[in-house]
């Protein structure tokens, strides 16, 4: 058991032995650091002027490389930052006051506006030079990689024109800094500060608890029943920060390694519950390149870098985005507890609103997910008031097997649509056996509205969902004739048909 929390604060080694488990990352810096550079906007995760870099360590055993990931103060806990490197904007300036050159470039194209949401903007380009678009694999997005950088980072003004005028000079001339120089030294430091031990951290309101194993986990969870399971955060820390709760004690499994692995056969992709919706995403657009767009849309970049995959599943949601498009996939969920492990089909999992097939002691950990034989088509739209950074309205995911032109199997699922994300078991039927074309619409249609009574709120109404539900049938079969484009967000930005 290790009673401490390590990391590196810039190039300063931090010890901290004792802290509220909940504590947040920008209220520390903000309050006994005094490192006021880094704002308080929101205080949700919605606005990015709290952006700080977390640096980790990443890669095979040996061959790691330091990663940068953008990350939102105010939703990280400070336990999270056990074993990494805190950047803030403090640290970018050189000893001799010069400016980093993300700085130097927001200066010269007069991106500094306000001066309030500054230092969110000038992390996250920050972030996006250390960790460049061609080194993400992400060349298959439709976005453009500077506005996916900044899409979580709000300009009250609208005066983003400069800012992404610097992050333009940044990538197309890329300088080296004092951060590549201490590349070895750094990630030597962190390396050092990774063990086994559990950490065991307490303070006034409570106790933070991090295993480093699979079996160290399972015993804390069957140990502290009541204890509240912490993976980005990205949910948990709002129920602090807007719902004020006490949690006590909290278990993180950001430090469980074996959480965090992707694994690959000729038919699966299987997925750790620890990985993160950025990764997540970049792997899963290897089975369909909508699966990467859909991930991407994942509210920003802070968002999925801290955000992970099993949080996205275990939390229940029924306007989660994994859930539906792994469904559909036919995904299966494999869960763990003390001397127990299963696997169910992952629909199986939601049982109701609110209500999971999670057992006392149980925590998910992992998914594996079938890969898309030759005649299979598979499309996932969600649908939401904004582009980037918002949660579905609903969110329709389909994987149809055909022979020659008639679907012999279906799996349609929605989220947004019920109490829980939903398999649209008589809609499936409806196609199932019948050419895929425009006729078959009227009876998917009357189909989905005897699968779904969805519920009016302020993302939409039960009438619009409904209607859109429909609509989203007719799109995949205009886009599964022989025209159809790559991604379907491709289709709105580049018409494949123009
Ligand atoms: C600004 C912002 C934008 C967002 N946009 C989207 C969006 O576009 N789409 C979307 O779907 N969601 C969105 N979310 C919600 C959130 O990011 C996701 O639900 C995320 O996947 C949660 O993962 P996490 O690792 O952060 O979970 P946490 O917050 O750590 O945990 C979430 C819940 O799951 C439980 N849990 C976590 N991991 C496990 C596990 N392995 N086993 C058992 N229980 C576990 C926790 O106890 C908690 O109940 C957004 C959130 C924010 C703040
Ligand atoms: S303060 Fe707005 S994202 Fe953190
Ligand atoms: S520059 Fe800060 S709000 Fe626009």
């Amino acid at each position: 058991m290790r009673h401490a929390i390590r990391f590196l604060l810039g190039h300063e080694a931090r010890t901290i032995e004792s802290c509220d488990p909940t504590l947040t990352v920008l209220d520390w810096l903000r309050g006994p650091e005094r490192l006021i550079g880094t704002k308080e906007g929101c205080n949700e995760g919605d606005c990015g002027a709290c952006t700080v870099v977390v640096v980790r360590p990443e890669g095979p055993p040996g061959a790691e490389r330091l990663r940068y990931r953008a990350v939102d103060a105010c939703i990280t806990f400070l336990g999270q930052l056990d074993g990494c490197q805190l950047l803030t904007v403090e640290h970018l300036r050189g000893a001799d006051g010069t400016l980093h050159p993300v700085q130097r470039l927001m200066v010269e194209e007069h991106g500094s506006q306000c001066g309030f949401c500054t230092p969110g903007f000038v992390m996250s380009l920050f972030a996006l030079t250390k960790d460049p678009p061609a080194a993400t694999g992400d060349a298959r997005s439709s976005a453009s990689p500077i506005d996916d950088a900044l899409a979580g980072n709000l300009c009250r003004c609208t005066g983003y024109a400069p800012i992404v005028r610097a992050a333009e000079r940044a990538l197309a001339a890329p300088e080296a800094d004092a951060f590549d120089a201490a590349h070895d030294a750094t990630l030597a430091r962190l390396l050092r500060l990774h063990d086994a031990e559990t950490v065991a951290v307490a303070g006034p309101r409570g106790r933070f608890l991090a295993p480093a194993t699979i079996p160290a986990l399972v015993d804390l969870v069957a140990e502290h029943p009541r204890a509240t399971i912490v993976a980005g955060a990205t949910d948990v820390a709002l129920w602090v920060t807007k719902g004020l709760r006490v949690l006590d004690p909290v278990i993180w499994l950001g430090r469980v390694r074996a959480l965090r692995v992707v694994d690959e056969t000729p038919d699966h992709l299987s997925l750790g519950a620890g990985v993160s919706l950025a990764e997540a995403g970049t792997h899963l657009a290897r089975l369909h390149p909508d699966l990467g767009e859909l991930f991407r849309r994942h509210g920003a970049a802070q968002t999925r870098n801290a955000g992970t995959l099993g949080g996205n599943i275990a939390n229940g949601s029924p306007i989660g985005d994994a859930a539906p498009a792994l469904i559909a996939l036919g995904a299966r969920l494999h869960l763990i507890g003390r001397g127990t492990e299963r696997e169910i089909p992952l629909e199986d999992f939601f049982i109701a609103h609110g209500r999971q097939d999670l057992r006392p002691g149980e925590i998910v950990a992992g998914v594996r997910v079938p890969k898309l034989g030759p005649e299979t088509i598979f499309r996932a739209y969600k649908v939401s008031k904004r582009f980037d950074e918002d949660i579905s309205a609903l969110l329709g995911a389909f994987r149809l097997t055909r022979d020659g032109g008639t679907v012999t199997q279906a799996r349609i699922a929605y989220g947004g649509m019920a109490g829980t994300p939903k398999r649209a078991l008589r809609a499936e039927a409806a196609l199932a056996g019948l050419p895929l074309d425009a006729a078959l619409v009227p009876a998917v249609r009357a189909a989905l509205a005897q699968d779904f009574t969805p519920l009016s709120d302020m993302r939409a109404s039960a009438g619009y969902r409904l209607k859109v539900a429909g609509n989203l049938i007719e799109r995949l079969i205009h886009e599964s004739g022989p025209h159809a484009p790559e991604t379907c967000l491709a289709a709105i930005r580049e018409p494949a048909h123009a």
